[in-house]
């Protein structure tokens, strides 16, 4: 059986660290005893430190939302996946759709960053997802398949299994429209598929997949309830203790 994970991306917000403790001081002992779902706070970089000291202790994890391939050298205003590790970040966000949109990240690009998130036990948590006019002209698989060659090329199987795949249709993102559970499950079995199909039936069936796109109280226990999709990653919804409480809550028995 597979473990939920719920990932909560602040974005850029609550980035200071105030504003960090002033959710995670309700947020942890809500959900300090729940043991069958993995948690993951994604904070801005500045409120990460901040944000490992007040879930120590705790089961829950800190993620980044990005970082580079190189581990030093001269890339002004660029981040050390080394220097993350090192401050006890465990998971990292690579390929989110405002990456890949408002900064022109390319699959290849995300693709190095995948690899050397792997390569220093940094757990990547790598987001694909189609287009609206993509999906209305009806070619949301192959999108994904493309995505999916370009984003793991040269990957083996451990390292697909370490990984973990957020489905996040573009179109739900920040929109309030989510996809329906049928939607989101159709492409998690298509994903699971695509694995089978370039590795094994054992590895398809191991990997963690989330699906993202304005999750919600309301819509998050449907969708989790679908066989294929293994928890969330959440935006807006998770800026507020109780709504990300309820999302975690919805994530439990499935
Ligand atoms: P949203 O964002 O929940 O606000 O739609 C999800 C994401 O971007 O990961």
């Amino acid at each position: 059986m597979r473990k939920p994970i719920i990932g909560a991306n602040w974005k850029m917000y609550r980035g200071v660290p105030s504003e960090a403790e002033e959710i995670l001081r309700e947020l942890v002992p809500k959900v300090i005893d729940i043991k069958n779902v993995d948690i993951v706070i994604a904070p801005p970089y500045t409120s990460i430190i901040k944000t490992i000291e007040l879930i120590k202790n705790t089961s829950i994890k800190v993620g980044a939302q990005n970082m580079y391939y190189e581990e030093k050298g001269a890339f002004t205003g660029e981040i050390s996946p080394l220097f993350l590790k090192k401050i006890g970040c465990e998971y990292v966000i690579l390929g989110h759709s405002e990456r890949r949109n408002i900064f022109n990240e390319t699959d290849e690009l995300i693709n190095k960053k995948v690899k050397k998130a792997l390569e220093i036990d940094l757990t990547p948590i790598v987001c694909i997802g189609e287009h609206l006019d993509e999906r209305e002209n009806g070619k949301t698989k192959g999108v994904i398949e493309k995505q999916f060659e370009m984003t793991f090329d040269g990957l083996n199987q451990e390292d697909m299994i370490k990984l973990i795949i957020a489905y996040e249709p573009i179109w739900a993102i920040g929109t309030g429209k989510t996809a329906t559970p049928e939607q989101a499950e159709e492409i998690h079995m298509f994903i699971r598929k695509i694995i089978e199909d370039k590795y094994n039936k054992d590895t398809a069936e191991r990997v963690r997949i989330q699906y993202g796109g304005s999750i919600k109280p309301s819509n998050a226990r449907e969708l989790f309830s679908k066989a294929n999709i293994d928890g969330g990653l959440v935006g807006g919804a998770s800026l507020q203790a109780e709504s990300l409480y309820q999302i975690i809550k919805s994530a439990e028995n499935y």
